[in-house]
C-alpha cells in the first residue's frame, strides 16, 4: 500500500480563528484513508488550534514552519524545537525556498536546524529545489544533491530514513507554473537514489513530496509521476474545499 503525504504550508496565512474554522470543516468532512496522512503547517500562532482540533485523529499531524537550531536561549522572535514540541508540533518544515531566498537560510543552517528538528523528536521535511536560472544553466540535479547532502550531514542513518523530503523548483512556488509530471519524476528519481547512496535499503521509505503550484487540477497527474508519494502545497491549502478535495486525491 502506498504511504502517501498531504501537507498543507499555510505560510504567513489562517489566525487562530481561521485556523477554526477551517479545521472544523477539513475534520468533518474528511474521512481517514488508510493510505495516507495528512499534515498541517500552521503559522505558530495558530498551531494551538490545529492540535486540538486534529487531537482524536492519528492521521492527521501539525508542525511549524520553521525552528532555530539552538534549544533554547537569548533568540527574540525565534521559536526551538522544543518549544514547538511542547505546543504540539511533531512536524517541521527546513530549508523552504522563502526561508532560503527571502531570508538567506544557508545550507549550514538547514542542516543544523534538521539536527534540532530530530534531538526534540521533530520529523523534519527537507525542502530542496532550484531557481529558474540554475534549472536553465542544467545545475538542478546537482542543486539538488547539495542541499540535500547539507541538511543531513551528520545524522546517523537510521534517523534519516524517518525523515521527509520534499523538491519544490523556486520557480514553480506560487507561480501557477509547476514541473511537468516528467520533470518532477526525473529530479525524484535522482533524490531516491541520493537517498539509497546515503542510508541504503532504508532511503526507500522516505517519503519524497513535490511542491510548487499543485492544485485539485494538476495534482493527479504530479502524484503518478516517478517517485512523488505525496505533495506539499501552499496556495491550494487555504480553502478547505480545494483542500479536501486535494487530500482525497491519488
Ligand atoms: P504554492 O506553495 O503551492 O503556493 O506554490 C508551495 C510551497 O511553497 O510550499
Amino acid at each position: 500500500m502506498r504511504n502517501l503525504v498531504f501537507a498543507a504550508n499555510w505560510k504567513m496565512h489562517q489566525a487562530p480563528a481561521d485556523a477554526a474554522a477551517f479545521m472544523r470543516t477539513f475534520v468533518g468532512q474528511y474521512a481517514r484513508q488508510q493510505d495516507r496522512r495528512v499534515l498541517f503547517f500552521p503559522s505558530a500562532v495558530s498551531l494551538h488550534v490545529v492540535v486540538q482540533a486534529i487531537k482524536e485523529r492519528a492521521d492527521l499531524e501539525a508542525g511549524v514552519q520553521n525552528i532555530h537550531w539552538e534549544d533554547k536561549g537569548a533568540f527574540t522572535g525565534e521559536t526551538s524545537a522544543p518549544l514547538a514540541r511542547g505546543a504540539g508540533a511533531r512536524h517541521v518544515l527546513i530549508g523552504h525556498s522563502e526561508r532560503r531566498h527571502v531570508f538567506g537560510e544557508t545550507d549550514e543552517e538547514t542542516g543544523k536546524k534538521v539536527a534540532a528538528a530530530l534531538r526534540a523528536g521533530l520529523t523534519p521535511t527537507i525542502c530542496v529545489g532550484e531557481t529558474l536560472a540554475q534549472r536553465e544553466r542544467g545545475e538542478t540535479l546537482a542543486v539538488v544533491t547539495r542541499q540535500l547532502r547539507a541538511a543531513v550531514a551528520g545524522i546517523d542513518a537510521g534517523v534519516l530514513a524517518t525523515t521527509i523530503v520534499a523538491y519544490e523548483p523556486v520557480w514553480a512556488i506560487g507561480t501557477g507554473k509547476n514541473a511537468t509530471p516528467a520533470d518532477a519524476g526525473e529530479v525524484h528519481s535522482a533524490i531516491r537514489a541520493e537517498l539509497r547512496s546515503l542510508v541504503g535499503e532504508r532511503g526507500a521509505a522516505v517519503p519524497i513530496l513535490y511542491g510548487g503550484s499543485v492544485n485539485r487540477s494538476n495534482v493527479d497527474s504530479l502524484l503518478a509521476a516517478s517517485e512523488v508519494g505525496g505533495v506539499l502545497v501552499g496556495g491550494a491549502s487555504l480553502d478547505a474545499e480545494q483542500w479536501l478535495a486535494i487530500a482525497r486525491s491519488g
